[in-house]
């Protein structure tokens, strides 16, 4: 059994140690947001916050969860930031396919909460440098975070 804090929710996870944080997530909380890209921490489809950083759950244990505050993008919407990057997002129109975006978004907000001042559109291109995206959303996420942030700010 593995404890943790799903969403701002306690939660028990009865499973194997090992099995990968994103298979529980998806399978056994129905949080579908999260998504399966390459399984081997590569493409940044997998992205949720571990004690708000951004981490790939592809490839962590459910086990390394235990006792942490695990949020997923369904959580992370319910945010006033997710809502403000999720209004750049819709004012930029990043999405295409859709499929890599809400690892994208994890991970914006990531680099968001990490800047040490106005970000760049390429400081934002590096900081995103390991969320693939097969559709080329880069120029458009580019200019979503860096109005975000300054929604934000
Ligand atoms: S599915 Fe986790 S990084 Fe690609
Ligand atoms: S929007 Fe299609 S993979 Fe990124």
């Amino acid at each position: 059994m593995v404890n943790f804090n799903l969403n701002g929710k306690s939660v028990s996870a009865d499973v194997a140690e090992d099995t990968p944080l994103l298979w529980v997530l998806r399978e056994q909380f129905d949080l579908t947001g999260t998504k399966f890209g390459c399984g081997m921490a590569q493409c940044g489809a997998c992205t949720v916050h571990i004690d708000g950083q951004p981490m790939r759950s592809c490839v962590m244990p459910v086990s390394a969860a235990k006792g942490k505050a695990v949020t997923t993008i369904e959580g992370f919407m319910e945010t006033e930031q997710g809502k403000a990057i999720e209004q750049a997002w819709v004012e930029a129109q990043v999405a295409q396919c859709g499929y890599c975006q809400s690892g994208q978004i994890m991970s914006a907000a990531g680099v968001i909460k990490n800047a040490k001042g106005p970000l760049t559109r390429e400081e934002v291109l590096d900081g995103m440098s390991g969320n693939l995206c097969r559709c080329g959303t880069y120029n458009q996420i580019a200019s979503a975070v860096v109005n975000a942030q300054k929604a934000l700010s």
